[in-house]
Order: structure tokens, then sequence, then C-alpha cells
């Protein structure tokens, strides 16, 4: 690969079926992308929030690499916000202007800060060399978005991605509902791991949350590790939300745990016994007590049965057809030998071709999109699409029969083919990647693009952006 090259310029362009796009400035081959930008079309970096005037929530963060002391005590190489792993929680309620700004005191390779699942416009995402360029030591950078959606998501680094989130640069973000959500209170929970101690919220030991008897707690559940874990309680319990959005009708679970994939998220509803005792919410890394101060939760074994998402809950609309798809995307996922970037290997391949020969899916504004992610690869992968969720049609040729399942993170294990479908409702270049993130920096990565926009922004580069 070259020092610096534009993501636009790499790869294959798949029109999906669709009208093949008239104003591709930087097509694969061109000589020189920030030439081609320059061109003409939309650059990414003015896909702004458009919102003027004062923000309802202003967070100051700083970012700094070193020796990490933990909530628990422990200490670790990595990576701050503020001084401490996780960051702050960000919390926002649904439609505040949030305004998030970052310098970086000492992250040598530069830092960025990616809102993962909040659908913010493109110039907002966070992914150095695709729209911004990676904040250096002693800069600063200033995010602005509005919280549209409601619900549970997460910020971390989008600059060396594979050490900086696993090193600590993430903190969790929270969108309240408009609308109350039936629930009393509400408790974040980042299950993370940090040079292999599993933690929750950085605590080693079991996490507790004081509630009293009767009461409804949610129970936000952020998988920031690289491999997927399994959610349980030892009370019936309700999914509310799965990657930030709400089922619809979600009924109670009992003797069934929950897969989260890397990278999402999952909201439980339960009750407080009313007899005093507390009740225990397991997710591999340990659990969440959830009850009057010092009362007893006992342990529960990890239920062998999977709550299938396809059929949870009860169908309602999604608001476009995805029977009238103007194009229709394969994200094929096989690995094969060869050589990455000149290192011998066996690598990721996406529709049989390996990083930087992957796809640039090209659509255009307002287009009913389908994608067929299958894969063939051996290993699990959560994938992970930027700036859109994405409902998911089918599994293996079973049609989903439940509520709409709107997800940003997608665990698709090995052998699994599944038909997603989104609205091509926000213009951009955006990544859309495992979030298993050694592989994405072992070349699991593809992107989408729309027509007539373009970026700037270098892979490489002075900035030395790597995103992945
Ligand atoms: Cu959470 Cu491309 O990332
Ligand atoms: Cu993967």
């Amino acid at each position: 690969m070259p020092d610096s090259y534009s993501v636009m310029d790499m790869g294959v362009h798949d029109f999906g079926g669709g009208p093949e796009a008239t104003d591709l400035h930087a097509g694969h081959g061109s000589p020189d992308a920030v030439g081609a930008a320059a061109g003409g079309g939309t650059s990414v970096a003015d896909l702004t929030a458009q919102v003027d005037g004062p923000a309802d929530v202003e967070v100051d963060l700083v970012a700094a690499e070193g020796r990490v002391t933990l909530p628990s005590g422990r200490e670790v190489e990595g990576y701050t916000l503020n001084g401490s792993s996780p960051g702050p929680m960000i919390e926002a309620d649904q439609g505040d202007l949030v305004e998030v700004r970052v310098r970086n005191e000492s992250v040598a390779d530069g830092m960025t800060l990616h809102w993962h699942g909040v659908d913010v416009p493109n110039a907002e995402d966070g992914v150095a060399g695709v729209t911004q360029d990676a904040i250096g030591v002693g800069e600063e950078r200033t995010y602005r978005f509005v919280a549209e959606d409601a619900g549970t998501y997460w910020y971390h680094s989008h600059q060396v991605s594979h050490e900086q989130v696993i090193g600590g640069l993430f903190g969790t973000l929270v969108v309240q509902p408009a609308e109350p959500d039936g629930t009393d209170r509400d408790v974040v929970v980042a299950t993370h791991s940090y040079d292999g101690f599993r933690t929750l919220n950085g605590l080693e030991d079991d996490l507790r949350f004081e509630a009293e008897p009767g009461e409804t707690v949610r129970v936000r559940v952020v998988n920031t590790d690289n491999g997927s874990t399994n959610v349980w309680a030892g009370a019936p319990y309700r999914l509310l939300a799965v990657d930030g959005f709400d089922v619809h009708e979600p009924t109670e679970v009992v003797g069934q745990k929950v897969l989260l994939a890397a990278g999402g998220r999952v909201d439980l509803a339960l009750e407080v016994p009313d007899d005093g005792s507390a009740v225990r919410v397991m997710m591999g890394a340990g659990s969440l007590v959830v009850g009057p101060r010092a009362a007893d939760a006992t342990e529960v074994e990890q239920p062998g049965d999977v709550l299938d998402l396809l059929t949870y809950g009860s169908q309602a609309d999604i608001g476009f057809d995805p029977a009238d798809a103007d194009r229709t995307f394969d994200y094929d996922i096989g690995r094969r030998p060869g050589f990455l970037d000149g290192r011998p290997g066996v690598w990721w391949t996406v529709n049989g071709r390996m990083w930087p020969d992957v796809p640039m899916y090209v659509v255009t504004e307002g287009d009913v999109v389908r994608m067929r992610i299958h894969n063939g690869s051996g290993e699990s992968h959560p994938m992970h699409l930027h700036g859109h969720h994405a409902v998911v049609l089918s599994r293996d040729g079973e049609p989903a029969t439940g509520s709409p399942l709107w997800v940003d993170s997608l665990e698709v294990e090995k052998d699994e083919t599944y038909e997603i479908a989104f609205l091509a409702d926000n213009p951009g270049v955006w990544m859309d990647h495992c979030h298993n993130l050694p592989h994405a920096a072992e070349g699991l990565v593809a992107h989408l693009m729309y027509d007539g926009v373009t970026t700037p922004y270098l892979v490489g580069g002075d900035a030395g952006n790597e995103p992945e």
C-alpha cells in the first residue's frame, strides 16, 4: 500500500444493481484523491449537524495515554478520558444538541471519537482518514450532533482502534427517551476486558445498583469488547431494546440468555422482588446485583437456550418496503492465504477479495438498500455499519417474524447468512466493518458511500490516520 491513499480509491465500486453513480469524482485508480475531492461534490467535512446556538449538553474531555488505574484499583497500560477508563458517561435527553470537546493531551498516535450506534451526520462520525484527521497531541476538536434517537450507545476512538478501544479510550452514552419508558430507574454497564481482566464499568467484583422492592429497573448493557458475550438474569425480564432501538411489544423472557454482539447493546427491564432480595444480571464478565443495599442475590447458571431476536416481540411498520429495494449488495466474508500490505498470512476476504480490494458500496440518497451478509470464514464477526440502523429481514433464509430488529452491530456467526435492509438517509462515506477490531485491522473493512459525496481525508498522510 502507498503511504497515503483515499478510501475512495480503494477497492471495487459496487452499485448493487442500481444506477451507476454519475459524479464519482474519485474513481478506482484515480491518481490523486485530494485533487479528485476538490473536483466537486459534497465534502464529508460539510455534512455537519447544521444547528447553531448553544448546546444542551456540553462535555469536555481530555484524552491521555499511559498508566491507567481502573476503578477496580488495578493498573494497566492504556488510555484515559478525564483521567479514567471508562471515560465519563455522557447523558442527553432525546432531541438535545450534544457538544463534546476533546483535547488530546498525550495519545501519541493521535485519536478521535466515534459515536457508536448514533446515526450522526457524517462530519461528526470520528473516523480518522475518512471523516477527519486524527487529533494530534496538543490538538483538540469539537463534535456536535443532535441526539435524535433515544437509546444506549457508546463512544470510542477510531484511530488505531484495535489498540485504543481495548486499551480504554471509550465511554458510554445514553439518550433518555422523550416519552417515559415505564421503568423507575436505569443503570448502564459496560463490559470490557483490560489486559485480559474482565470488568464491569472497570470493576472486577460484582457491580451493585440500589433499587427498592417492586421497582422496575432498566439495565443497559454495552459490550465494548472484541468478542460477543451473553446476558441473562436471575428473574424474568423483558428485552426493551437492541442497539439503542426499542423492541416492539417485548414479552417476558424466562430461562433464556441474550447474545450480545461486540459493540452491541441490549436493554433489559426487570423487577426488584418484593421479598427484599436482589436480582442478579449476569453477563459473562461478571454480574450486576440490583436491589436493596446489601441484599443477597443468588447466582444463576447460564441458560443453554438463546433468545431468538428474530421471533421476539411483535411486528410493526418499518417505514419503507425492503421488497422494493433500489440496490442489493453482498457482503460475503471469507478467508484465504495471501499478502496484506506485504505481510504473508491467512487474511479475511470480502466477496472473494482481500483488503484493499474490498467493496465500496455506492448508494444514492433515498435508496432502499438490501444487503446479504454471509460468513464463510470459519469465525464469528460482529458486523458494524456506521451512520445507519439496518433491519434484519432473515437469517439462513428464515424470515424475521418478531419485532423489527434494528441493529448497528450484528453478530454473524460462522456459516450464517443474514439479510438486512436500510434506508440510505444519511449521506456520507461510512465504514462497514467487523467490530472484532483486530479483524478490522486485518482487513475486514468495507465502505458505503453516497453518490456525490467525497472525502478530502487520507489514510496515512500527515496526520498518520489509521482508522482500524
Ligand atoms: Cu464502534 Cu467503526 O466502530
Ligand atoms: Cu471479525
